[in-house]
């Protein structure tokens, strides 16, 4: 974010638009009208996407070369005035671009007055807005790719650690961690890929578009498409201006993203707690209470959970503002950039948290595999082995596993503690080949179906998740040319 402070003075009129103005705005209406306050983010995009526009016009003898030439370096010493923390923004320009463009002609004179031939604020910020999106797609990839990375090494780490699986939150059947952490992996593939499909549905420029219905200008729309890292120019001048659907795009995926990131954050704070003790949180992702000595609240993993309404209502609030706008550009849209923004910022901040905290948390095998021992997660293998063994149907099978459950409950023993002559007297055909179905463990191995969670399969699921989610990306596919500068 560049620094340099805001000067809310407001001129008599404004010397980019005023001509026919003759006072300048109300001061409220100078507060809901600026963007600068959160647009100077775009400032990297709006001067690479001037550059490429200048560019164009000298080449296509639109502005002359000299006038041109100054424009670029006078680009070049703004850009060092941002970077630098130097530069003055004034909300009485409005936003970015006006900010951009008042500080050139400061700069370099007159000629500065040619950048914006054949062109508009408005196939202007869809330009740089497309541009800043793609490149916060890029970042979000990495990081979802380091969580990805983070939960395979320890996915590999516990492949036959035996822990209960869970339905309605109830004590299932016997899963091992690994099979459990490659859940994830799978979720934030796909969203990597939503991501990606988005990224490439709005790789198209904008820039062009002008106003609304193109230029009379000879302009050379493939050339500044090319220069920014775009596949193409959109198609329709009227589309370019005034669809944020590129936006809404990023956003539907982060919002289910940072869904399936809150998901792993619940089950953090579930298996942190005493009760369970499956897992315990690192010192670095855990805070104390200021009264209670004893604490450690897993306050990271609460927070990733809580941040995904914002994530979610971003999508909710851009979605609600493009609803209902006519064609072609209104200046509702300006509204597109906050929710982006602070989705963006939200989510990277907890992918960031969670891989961390998945790296660091100390898992505990023993207690995990107690609770799977414990809690009658093989019921469903005794069930099977009576179908296998016994030749009973599985409905039969059920309900005599049901009623052995049943004595072990009321007894206080585990499956495996009920004597044969017990289970006998419940089911003749019962012989003592049984207790070998009983072990939490033998259950997880048995379960080698396809996508299963035996430890051989989990193994082979984690070489092939290291294929399909960390093999480095090819030349073709993915990250193409960013925007030049
Ligand atoms: N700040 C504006 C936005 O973010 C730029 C486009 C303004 N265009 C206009 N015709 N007022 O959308």
């Amino acid at each position: 974010m560049a620094k340099g402070k805001i000067n809310k003075a407001t001129p008599p009129a404004n010397r980019l638009w005023g001509g026919r103005f003759t006072s300048g705005p109300a001061e409220a209406m100078a507060r809901i009208n600026a963007s600068i306050g959160f647009d100077q983010r775009l400032w990297r995009q709006d001067i690479a996407a001037s550059r490429a526009h200048c560019r164009m016009l000298i080449r296509q003898k639109i502005i002359p070369a000299r006038d041109g030439k100054a424009i670029l370096r006078g680009l070049d010493a703004v850009w060092k005035e941002i970077e630098g923390g130097r530069f003055h923004f004034r909300a009485a320009l409005e936003d970015i671009h006006m900010n951009v463009e008042d500080r050139l002609t400061t700069l370099i004179g007159d000629a500065g007055g040619r950048l914006h031939t054949a062109r508009s604020r408005n196939d202007q910020v869809a330009t740089d807005f497309r541009l800043w999106v793609r490149d916060a797609i890029d970042g979000i990839e990495a990081r979802l790719r380091d969580l990805q990375a983070t939960l395979i090494a320890r996915a590999r780490e516990h492949a036959a650690t035996v822990m209960p699986g869970f339905t309605h939150m109830q004590t299932a059947q016997p899963v091992t961690f690994g099979h459990h952490l490659l859940a994830y992996v799978e979720m934030f593939g796909r969203d990597r890929g939503r991501f990606a499909d988005a990224r490439a549905r709005m790789n198209e420029c904008p820039l062009g578009a002008a106003a609304l219905a193109g230029t009379s200008f000879p302009i050379d729309r493939r050339m500044t498409a090319r220069d920014l890292g775009f596949d193409r120019p959109m198609a329709n001048s009227l589309d370019a201006v005034s669809d944020r659907d590129f936006a809404l795009e990023f956003l539907a995926a982060a919002a289910i993203a940072a869904g399936h990131l809150s998901r792993l954050a619940e089950e953090m704070v579930i298996f942190s707690t005493e009760r369970f003790g499956f897992v315990r949180l690192s010192d670095a992702f855990s805070t104390g209470s200021s009264i209670m000595p004893q604490k450690r609240n897993p306050d990271g993993a609460e927070l990733v959970r809580a941040k995904t309404g914002r994530v979610i209502g971003a999508l909710i609030a851009l979605a609600v503002v493009m609803k209902g706008l006519p064609l072609a550009y209104s200046k509702d849209m300006q509204e597109d950039k906050e929710p982006v923004f602070e989705a963006a910022d939200t989510f990277a901040l907890t992918l960031e948290v969670m891989t961390g905290m998945v790296a660091d948390m100390s898992v505990d095998a023993k207690a995990m595999r107690a609770a799977a021992d414990g809690a009658y997660a093989t019921a469903t293998d005794l069930a099977d082995w009576l179908v296998r063994a016994g030749g009973l149907t599985f409905r039969q099978a059920h309900h005599v596993a049901g009623r052995i459950v049943k004595l072990a409950e009321d007894r206080g023993v585990r499956l495996d503690a009920v004597p044969l002559a017990d289970m006998q007297a419940i089911e003749p055909g019962i012989g003592a080949e049984v207790f070998k179905v009983l072990g939490a463990e033998r259950s997880a191995a048995s379960r080698t179906s396809e996508g299963g969670t035996a430890p051989r399969r989990v193994r082979a699921a984690i070489a092939a998740a290291e294929k399909r989610f960390l093999a480095k990306p090819g030349r073709r596919g993915r990250g193409k040319a960013r925007a030049r500068r």
